[in-house]
Parts: C-alpha cells; structure tokens; sequence
C-alpha cells in the first residue's frame, strides 16, 4: 500500500514537473514581448528603454516623459512616437482622442489650422477632416444598424437595399410621391408629426428612401443645374446618402433657397425632433466637418437612444462617433 502511494506520489510529481516544463516552453515561444532587451551589452528594462533613454535622446524631458508614459502604451511609444521629437505631443497626448499612430496627422493639420485648440485638432483628424472628401472611402458593412455612419468618408455597398422598407401613409405625404422609409423610422415619424400635430405644427415628408440611381440622378441634375461645386454641397455622391439607409427624412421642404430655418416648423423639430429618435444632421456652423451646408429639413433617424445622446452631445454624429467609440 505504501510503496503504492509513493508510485502515485512519483507519477504525479513528474506529470507536473513536465506540465511546468511544457508551460514555460509554450510561454518562451508566445511571448513576442520579453521585458528586456539588450543595449551596450547591457540588459535594461524595456519600457524604461523606450521611456527614459529614446525619448530624452529626442529631446523630451523627464516630466514629459511621464505624461508620454501615462497616457500611451509601451507599443504605441515604440511603434509611432520614435521616429523623431513631435513638437505638439504632450499637447495633443491631454486629448481623451488622441490616438498616437496619427500624431504626424495632428501635426500637420494643425500648421494648417493654427486657430484650432489642440483637442479639436486630434478631434477633427480622428474624423477624418485632414483628409479631402470622397478622397479615402471605407465602405461599410452594419448598413442594417441604426448606427451605421454614410457620409463623405463612408459609403454603402453598391448593391445595398434596407430589408424593411415601407411605405410612407399617404396622409404623411408632402407631395403626391409614395414615400418609403425603414418601418421602425416610418413608425417614428407618424409618432413625431402627430406630436407636432397637436402642437399646430404641420411635418411632410418630401423626401425619403432613394435608389442609389435615384440618388445618382439627384445629384448629376443638381451638378447641370446649380454646378458641381452647389451639387457638392447640397447632394450626396451615389452609395454617400442616408437617404439610401431608408433611415433619413427631408421634412416640409428641400431646398437651400426655401428658407426653412425661419419656421416655426424648424423651431418644433430643434427642440423635439430627438425625442422620437430623428437629429438635424447638417446644422448650421458644423457645415466643414459634414461636408454639406445647412439643411435644416434633413434628419436622420437612429433610435431614441441614440438621437437623445447625440443631441445631448450638441455635435454632429461625425464628431459623436470619435467621442464616444470604444
Ligand atoms: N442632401 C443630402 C446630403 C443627401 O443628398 O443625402
Ligand atoms: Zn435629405
């Protein structure tokens, strides 16, 4: 019995002593990161390599090091802060935005905007304003979502059609046009222009899902009318629309000439519109990080939730997206 329980106590030991080997090996070979690396024959500590010896070469100094340290990660440092010393880092480094891969980006957008503060720089990079429109186009792929972003950055797959398209109940028409929206936004709208309703308010839809060729005819009729720069403003490129989300909404009127920001109409929708999940999506002033002008008649529906924190925030969904991604 004893020389049983020493067998048993062998055969385990020696199971765990290659179960300890088998780890440590395993550990040699996943472990792309050692702690220390080898420098003038010396072995120093990686991080305080990076930290305390690339960086004061470069000519930062020990307090900036610190901020460096505290609000960038040892990969960040090593893969895109050594190049050279960047003169606005630790300004732009205090931004809750700042992503150290694009700090050449903020540089440069900043000696082109000097009147910027330092966040709204790292801001305006992050969503893309250093970029000319229509220049780098991601195409997306949560075209189902309510959150899904289509802008001058962001496009819709070509072949792309919302599922749940409905249509529009003709006594929510603005003209005689059969309007369709997707079901939960056209839902949102009755609800919307009821309220309104009671409040003497009257809401039309005048504008609503299109076609990518709809979309396309739109904007080539407005390049031959108004010029390709009035187009540029005011229409979206083909595969560029919410419109084609199913998600957005033109209301009582569409046109940059009709003066739509004097009704009372307009002063409703500013002040509830969001409580039934729509937001004014090219406000006034914001026109250079949305690409468009001012189109008070336009908005976009994303959800209660969703369109109360983004009005909330008091910015455009551009901005929104930056602040609040994860
Ligand atoms: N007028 C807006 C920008 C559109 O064409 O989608
Ligand atoms: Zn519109």
């Amino acid at each position: 019995m004893k020389k049983c329980l020493i067998g048993l106590s062998i055969t385990l030991a020696v199971i765990l002593f290659g179960f300890a080997i088998y780890m440590y090996v395993d550990h040699i070979i996943h472990t792309d990161d050692s702690p220390t690396i080898t420098k003038d024959g010396k072995d120093i500590n990686k991080s305080e390599y990076i930290y305390k010896d690339d960086l004061l070469e470069l000519g930062y100094t020990i307090e900036e090091i610190k901020t460096i340290e505290n609000k960038t990660t040892s990969t960040d440092v090593k893969n895109f802060l050594l190049e050279k010393k960047y003169n606005n880092l630790i300004n732009f480094i205090s931004s809750p935005y700042f992503k150290a891969k694009n700090i050449q980006r903020y540089e440069d957008y900043l000696s082109k905007n000097e009147e910027y503060s330092y966040e709204n720089v790292v801001l305006y990079v992050e969503v893309g304003l250093d970029k000319e429109f229509y220049t780098e186009i991601t195409e997306i792929s949560n075209y189902n979502d309510l959150d899904a972003i289509v802008n001058k950055y962001y496009k819709l797959p070509s072949n792309f059609t919302p599922e749940d398209l409905v249509v529009v109940k003709k006594e929510y028409w603005g003209n005689n046009y059969e309007y369709k929206l997707r079901e939960e936004a056209a839902e949102a709208f009755y609800k919307m222009a009821d309220a309104a309703k009671e409040d003497g308010i009257v809401l039309k839809v005048v504008s609503a899902y299109r076609t990518e060729s709809t979309q396309s005819s739109l904007f080539n009729n407005s390049v031959n009318v108004d010029g390709l720069e009035h187009a540029l403003i005011y229409s979206a490129k083909p595969g560029h629309s919410e419109h084609q989300l199913g998600l957005a909404v033109d209301i009582n009127m569409a046109s940059s000439k009709m003066h739509f920001e004097n009704t009372k109409e307009y002063e409703w929708l500013k002040a509830n519109s969001y409580k039934y999940g729509f937001v004014e999506r090219y406000p006034k002033g914001k026109e250079f990080i949305t690409g468009y002008g001012f189109e008070p008649w336009h908005y976009r529906y994303f959800g209660i939730e969703l369109a109360t924190n983004v009005y909330l925030d008091g910015s455009t969904y551009e901005e929104y997206i930056v602040k609040h991604s994860k």
